[in-house]
Parts: C-alpha cells; sequence; structure tokens
C-alpha cells in the first residue's frame, strides 16, 4: 500500500513526531524501491542523525553505498549543516575577496561571521543541501527519500523556500553596503578603481543563483507529482492528533500527503485489549484524512537494526 501511494513520485519526505520509527519506515522505503531495481539516495535531515545507527554502517556528509542489490542500491548521506554553512561561506568569502580592494578583507569577513552565527543559518543550510541533492543529482538518482527531524522541525524547514532565508538577503544587505564602500574607495583612492569587469557581479550571481535554487525547490515540494509526504505514526491519542494536524499544515503549504504509516502496531494476537484500542485511533485517523490511505506496520520483536532487519520491514510495506 505505502510503496503503491508514493510509487511515482522521486522526491519523498518522511514525517512525524520524534521516536515514531522515521528513519526505519524511510530506510525501508529506500530499500523497497532499491529492490524494485532503483537508484536512491537516502538523505538524514536530522542534526540527530540516526540513519547509520540502523543501517550498522558509517554515514556522513558524502553519499555512502547502504546497500547493493541485484538490480539498484542505497546510497546514504547525512547532512552537517555546520560543514554545509563552512563550505558556502568559505566559497562566498573567495568570491568577496576577489572583488573587495584588500583593506575592505577585515570587514567582509566580519560580515560573513555574523552571517555564520545568524538565527536559522543551520536550516538555510540543510534546506540547500536538500534542495541541491533534489534539483542536480535528480538525474543521478531515482529517488530521494528523506530521513526528516521530528514534525516541527521539518514544518519550519519546508516552510522556509517561502519566507527565503533571511540569511540570502542579508548577504546581499551586506555585500550592497561593502560594494558602496568599495566604489568610494575607488573613487579617493588613486589608482585604487579596479578595472575589467563591474565587481559586483561575481558575488551577485552567486547569491541569485542560492535564491533560485529555493525557489526551484518550492516548485518541487508543491508538485504533487514529484514530492510526496508520508507522516509516520503510531496508534496512541498524541501521536495520531498531531498526525490530522500535519496533514493540515502540508495542506496550507500545497505539499501533499501521499500516505501515513501507523507503525509499531499491536497484534490481536501479541495483546487482543491493546490491539482494540489501537484500532480506534486507527479509525479516529481514517475518518478525519479520508483520502489519505493508511499503512500499518507491526511491531516487531528483537534489535531493530542490519540491512536484513531494514529488508523485513520493506518487505512489511507492501
Ligand atoms: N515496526 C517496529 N517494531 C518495533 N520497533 C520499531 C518499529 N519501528 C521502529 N521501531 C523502533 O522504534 C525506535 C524509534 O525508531 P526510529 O525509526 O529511530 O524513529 P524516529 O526516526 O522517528 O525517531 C527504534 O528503537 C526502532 O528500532
Ligand atoms: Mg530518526
Amino acid at each position: 500500500m505505502l510503496l503503491a501511494a508514493t510509487s511515482t513520485q522521486r522526491l519523498l519526505f518522511v514525517g512525524g513526531k520524534g521516536g515514531v520509527g522515521k528513519t526505519t519506515i524511510a530506510s525501508a522505503l529506500a530499500y523497497a524501491r532499491a529492490e524494485a531495481g532503483e537508484r536512491v539516495l537516502l538523505v538524514s535531515t536530522d542534526p540527530a542523525h540516526n540513519l547509520g545507527h540502523l543501517w550498522e554502517q558509517r554515514f556522513g556528509d558524502e553519499p555512502r553505498t547502504a546497500a547493493r542489490l541485484a538490480a539498484g542500491e542505497v546510497t546514504a548521506v547525512e547532512i552537517d549543516p555546520a560543514a554545509t554553512v563552512a563550505q558556502h561561506l568559505a566559497a562566498v568569502s573567495t568570491t568577496m575577496r576577489g572583488v573587495l580592494p584588500e583593506r575592505m578583507h577585515g570587514q567582509a569577513a566580519a560580515h560573513l561571521e555574523l552571517a555564520r552565527n545568524a538565527p536559522g543559518s543551520h536550516e538555510s543550510a540543510i534546506l540547500e543541501r536538500i534542495a541541491d541533492l533534489a534539483i542536480e543529482q535528480g538525474a543521478t538518482y531515482d529517488t530521494i527519500v528523506f530521513d526528516t527531524a521530528p514534525t516541527g522541525h521539518t514544518l519550519r524547514l519546508l516552510s522556509l523556500p517561502a519566507q527565503l532565508g533571511g540569511w540570502v538577503d542579508q548577504l546581499l544587505q551586506n555585500r550592497g553596503r561593502s560594494e558602496r564602500f568599495a566604489e568610494a574607495l575607488q573613487g579617493l583612492v588613486p589608482g585604487g578603481g579596479r578595472s575589467g569587469a563591474p565587481a559586483e557581479h561575481p558575488l551577485t550571481a552567486t547569491l541569485t543563483r542560492r535564491r533560485e535554487r529555493f525557489a526551484h525547490l518550492e516548485s518541487a515540494l508543491t508538485d504533487p507529482e514529484r514530492t510526496a509526504f508520508v507522516a509516520v505514526s503510531v496508534a496512541e491519542p498524541v501521536p495520531v492528533s498531531e498526525t490530522i494536524e500535519l496533514a493540515s499544515e502540508l495542506a496550507s503549504s500545497s505539499i501533499r500527503l501521499a500516505a501515513t504509516v501507523i507503525n509499531r502496531r499491536t497484534t490481536v494476537v501479541a495483546d487482543h485489549e491493546r490491539a482494540a484500542l489501537e484500532s480506534e485511533q486507527v479509525a479516529r485517523l481514517a475518518a478525519a484524512l479520508p483520502a489519505i490511505p493508511i499503512a500499518e506496520v507491526a511491531r516487531l520483536g528483537g534489535a531493530l537494526s542490519g540491512v536484513p532487519m531494514i529488508a523485513r520491514v520493506a518487505a512489511l510495506l507492501g
């Protein structure tokens, strides 16, 4: 059911409350699509990564093979926001140094340091990586599965393209100020003017490209043919209420909720009473979101890690 509900989209976001099974379900989804012959990129955007633990492998900011199957494969990335911010600032800094007179370099560096520590800079960085992966690597991977951070964080993240990084704007403004300063210097200092192309172009181009990538990401996220959001929950009152709320928040961001997953579902055989209570919650979810299919994944025993276990969960997705 879950596979059928998300079969045509190439960008899958798996979200939900902390601890409900996002990483497990995202991994199983990625594995199932690789089994079907796809090249799948599995990306953790949760700063508290636990992808590596589940796969019993070490992952990092660079893509690494997680599983190679007969026809397809899963490659994994755990986004490192601090490294992304640092990389970006290093690139901007190089460009700035190239376009500003040397005496302005100190001021430029101070502006960039402010940007590094600005509120939301890590979130912008994660979003930027999502945009890069979604847009530029679309040719390398058939599908990208994002294992996201707990609900509130993810929603904030996905609504960022709309708000559009204050970070970017701040850099542009800082740049504007510095440039006026530079122009003033050029006028005052004999021979201080730089010849050739206008100095402002390289930096403006860098920052404008970033803005455009955010805009591209926003159009991908809100396109139901490209993006599907899967909300994971357990069959308890609070998580189910949060899932219903999540569905309406996604709708207001124009993101399609393709399916919900009720994970760790108790079987009637294991505990009759508990299974009945859980059924009430599943029914409540179905009544609140009548158009959204619900996939149920049974509570499994034993240690839930390692590739064979991920394959076992994948087989339960149906
Ligand atoms: N179907 C399941 N049956 C039993 N335990 C599960 C199941 N799915 C997930 N778990 C366990 O629940 C815990 C949280 O799962 P995880 O995927 O890390 O959640 P999240 O990423 O949402 O925080 C882990 O210990 C995991 O092994
Ligand atoms: Mg997780």
